[in-house]
């Protein structure tokens, strides 16, 4: 196992309408934002509930953060942060709300022209000189945003991610319940990217890292095992309750310390969200299989150990367990009415020439746990998907 250095501050207050501990932790006198997306926390009264437990803290509202949120819509918020002297921002929603949020903040923080921190890189560096709290109410489980610092932002046709230990939430709402008006497609996104966050930190090579390992694959034989079921039933309590600890845990830190991490299939991805448009959840469904596929020499140890400890799969023969492995991958993505091939939406194979020149400007050269998936091995990836 690796050596590793593990920080993890936030509070996750978890069940059916938690929403009024809001009350009890942000203080009485703070002022706050509320961040919201594009109208279902009005639709659906989850904000009507969380300005009633905030009571007669000073309050105010900024909604229209997009999925995929984008650097021009924050920096509308970013002003209502500075003129009103905001201290606490109250996201509510799902990845792109919290996402946004934590980028409004880190914005505040900045001296320069906040742009810089995507195109440039260097958020980590980002000194914490505002006393602004982060919280969250999530209302879609698939990012893990409520418990990580990570945040991903649209910029100029690009995603960038950035990330600091000041964009970790203080506390997070996780109620269950807030999930059951989810379109069918947004769970079943919400599953494959909780799964492929896992894979993304177990799917390596072998560390003996037995903890890691386990957990890991507890988290995907539990997604595997409620995936189709919570999409069917969106008002069992206990699957959805499933779901979201599954997705909280799988991206807090926890399994991806002390071991390698491949995060190819979210680079790949990010640009093809921004250049066609996908769901992120979709992106990865498209790219991991395939990248199982053309890295199964590297991954060989971690394919076998995937196919018979998350699928069952007996054979005595280690090739046929790796090709099982990655069919039944694909066939669970599929399960859930997730297509994972670019033709299904579309995309044809001179476009991925697009994709290519994005990654070399965003300078994603060499990705993956040895750092070889170089511009070449991502057309291979990419190709193999079609
Ligand atoms: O905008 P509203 O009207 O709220 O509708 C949203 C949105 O259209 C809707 N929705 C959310 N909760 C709902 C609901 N509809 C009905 N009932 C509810 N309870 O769902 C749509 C998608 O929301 P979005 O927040 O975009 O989805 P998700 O949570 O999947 O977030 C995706 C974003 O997170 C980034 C992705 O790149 C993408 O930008 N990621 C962030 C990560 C992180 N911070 O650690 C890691 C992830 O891998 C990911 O890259
Ligand atoms: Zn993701």
């Amino acid at each position: 196992m690796f050596s590793f250095n593990i920080y993890n501050p936030t509070r996750i207050v978890f069940g059916k309408d938690k929403i009024s501990q809001i009350d009890k932790l942000i203080p009485k006198d703070a002022k706050v934002l509320i961040t919201y997306g594009g109208g279902s926390v009005k639709k659906y009264k989850t904000l009507d509930k969380v300005k009633e437990a905030l009571g007669d803290r000073i309050h105010f509202e900024f909604g229209g953060i997009e999925p995929n949120p984008k650097y021009d819509t924050l920096m509308k918020a970013l002003d209502i942060v500075n003129k009103e002297n905001i201290n606490c921002l109250l996201a509510v929603g799902g990845g792109s709300v919290i996402d946004g949020t934590k980028f409004i903040k880190l914005a505040a923080n900045y001296d320069g022209e906040p742009k810089e921190l995507l195109t440039k890189g260097g958020s980590h560096k980002v000194k914490e000189n505002k006393n602004i709290n982060i919280a969250t109410v999530l209302t879609l489980p698939a990012t893990g945003s409520e418990m990580n610092s990570g945040a991903v932002v649209t910029c100029d046709e690009g995603k960038f991610a950035v990330n600091n230990p000041m964009c970790f939430p203080m506390f997070s709402i996780l109620d269950p319940t807030l999930t059951y008006t989810l379109p069918e497609t947004q769970v079943a996104n919400g599953i494959v990217d909780t799964f492929v966050h896992v894979n993304e930190q177990y799917l390596t090579y072998p560390v003996d890292a037995r903890f890691q390992d386990r957990t890991s694959e507890g988290i995907l034989r539990t997604l595997i095992e409620i995936g189709q079921d919570t999409i069917k039933n969106p008002t069992n309590y206990d699957l959805r309750a499933n779901l979201m600890l599954c997705a909280t845990m799988g991206l807090n830190g926890l399994i991806g310390s002390g071991v390698p991490q491949d995060w190819t299939s979210h680079m790949i991805g990010h640009e093809l969200t921004a250049l066609f448009g996908l769901d992120h959840g979709k992106t990865l469904a498209i790219v991991m299989p395939s990248l199982f596929e053309v890295k199964k020499d590297a991954k060989r140890d971690k394919l076998i150990q995937y196919g018979k400890r998350v699928f069952d799969i007996e054979s005595t023969d280690d090739n046929e367990i790796i090709d099982l492995a990655i069919s039944k991958t694909r066939e669970f993505f599929e399960s859930l009415g997730i297509k994972t091939r670019l033709s299904d939406y579309g995309i044809k194979k001179e476009q991925i020439d697009l994709v290519i020149e994005q990654l070399k400007n965003h300078n994603f050269t060499s990705l993956g746990e040895n750092r070889d998936i170089d511009l070449e091995t991502s057309r291979k990836i990419l190709e193999n998907a079609l």
